[in-house]
């Protein structure tokens, strides 16, 4: 059997390493023919720097890329159509059984597209999230790729539901959990071994306030952000980082309120570190003391800083669900989540807040008091993969 596998942006890696993973375990001991599964990997490119992309490869053991298509920034006409053109190529001549994507990023739907307009298979890991907001471009990406897919996986009763409403055929929904929360449990051991002041050293944005910051406070040395805890902040949806009001108040908010309360650890977007230079804000983040501004960590960083955040405020759908597992108090700086499970509501740790910071003051000041409280939903067992694979089989 022969499986091509499509990733193209950050949060696609971790969901693709368990499966690669899983297939290479059924692999093993197997003699050689029609038995096996032939793996094929494809990079569409969507994510190309080093730090979110290459080093995710590495830090996750994936192998690199069959095919790197190299596809690149641009608008979402130009990601999705780009990524068609240059997919159609490696499918008609892969022709392979299945064409797995992951999550919802523009790379998965101009994969969709392409494989079933060549008349493949398509499977879908994470299917039937729904925010039911179609001002974000994942919504538009995850319907069209449920839409078409053949092999609904589900990561959690509620995303099957979604799909049961929309009209999907019952027999092409499996219900097989959450396949980045193998990555997690594969990795977590090895991440709570790293040292926090360690990830600052390595990763801190540096201009010379920020060296000598980093420097001094002897982060080197010993942790002193664990004394007595610290956040974590990840931002990069357009809707909080486009606008020049929204940026500069949320900004505003972690260098003033926030981080007078505890160190405030900021991993950055790439497109978020573009306008905070063009919104001139740039200069007050790198300025504040107890602020760290890094560039974008690798998988294990970002893991140990969850583990010990006593808060995680972020829009980030993928760290919702980590901090739900880890039991990280989360602000969710979002309207509303296609992940649904991981709200206080359901048992959860996330609370949405939007971007008013008037809602995320008093949600913080909550939940800053709130213990750490591990949630998993069923079958986030990290035995997710193995699951996948057997359906696919
Ligand atoms: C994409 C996904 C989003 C996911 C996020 C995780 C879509 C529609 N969005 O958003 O769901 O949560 O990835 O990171 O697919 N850039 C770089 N280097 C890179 C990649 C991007 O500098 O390696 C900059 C470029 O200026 C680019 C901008 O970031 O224009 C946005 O990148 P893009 O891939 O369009 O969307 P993300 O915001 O990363």
């Amino acid at each position: 059997m022969k499986i091509l596998s499509v990733v193209g942006a950050r949060p696609n890696f971790m969901k693709i390493a368990p499966l690669v993973h899983a297939i290479n375990r059924y692999n093993e001991g197997r003699e050689r023919g029609p038995g096996l599964i032939d793996h094929m990997l494809v990079h569409t490119g969507q994510h190309y720097d080093e730090r979110m992309s290459a080093a995710f490869f590495d830090g996750l053991d994936i192998p690199r890329p069959d095919v790197d298509l190299g596809v690149g920034s641009g608008t979402h006409a130009q990601q999705v159509g780009q990524t068609m053109m240059a997919l159609e190529p490696v499918f008609r001549e892969a022709r392979p059984d299945w064409v797995v994507v992951v999550g919802d990023v523009n790379a998965t739907c101009a994969a969709a597209i392409t494989a079933k307009k060549e008349h493949l298979k398509l499977a879908h890991i994470e299917a039937g999230l729904r925010s039911f907001d179609l001002e974000m471009p994942e919504e538009i990406n995850r319907m069209v790729t449920d839409r078409l897919a053949d092999l609904l996986l589900t990561p959690d009763a509620l995303a099957g539901a979604n799909l049961l409403r929309e009209g999907a055929r019952e027999e092409t929904v499996r219900f097989v959990g959450n396949i980045m929360i193998d990555t997690l449990e594969m990795h977590r051991a090895r991440a709570g071994q790293l040292k926090v002041g360690a990830i600052l050293a390595r990763n801190a944005r540096m201009d010379g306030t920020t060296a000598s910051r980093v420097a001094t406070a002897g982060q080197l040395k010993r942790d002193p952000t664990l004394d007595d805890g610290f956040a974590v902040v990840t931002l990069h949806r357009p809707s909080n980082v486009d606008e020049p009001p929204v940026l500069r108040a949320l900004t505003r908010f972690l260098v003033d309120e926030v981080a007078s309360e505890l160190p405030v650890i900021w991993p950055i977007h790439p497109r978020t570190l573009k306008k905070l230079d063009e919104m001139d804000l740039l200069g007050e983040v790198l300025g504040a003391p107890d602020v760290y501004l890094l560039d974008p960590v690798g998988y294990l960083e970002m893991l140990r800083l969850t583990l010990d955040a006593r808060i995680m405020l972020t829009d980030s759908g993928g760290l919702q669900e980590e901090c739900c597992v880890l039991g990280t108090p989360c602000l969710t700086l979002r309207f509303n989540t296609e992940r649904p499970i991981t709200l206080e509501e359901n048992g959860g740790t996330c609370v949405l807040v939007g971007n008013d910071v008037g809602r995320i003051r008093a949600a913080f000041k909550r939940k800053l008091r709130d213990p750490r409280r591990p949630f998993r939903p069923l079958l986030w067992d990290g035995r997710t993969a193995e699951r996948v694979v057997e359906c696919l089989r």
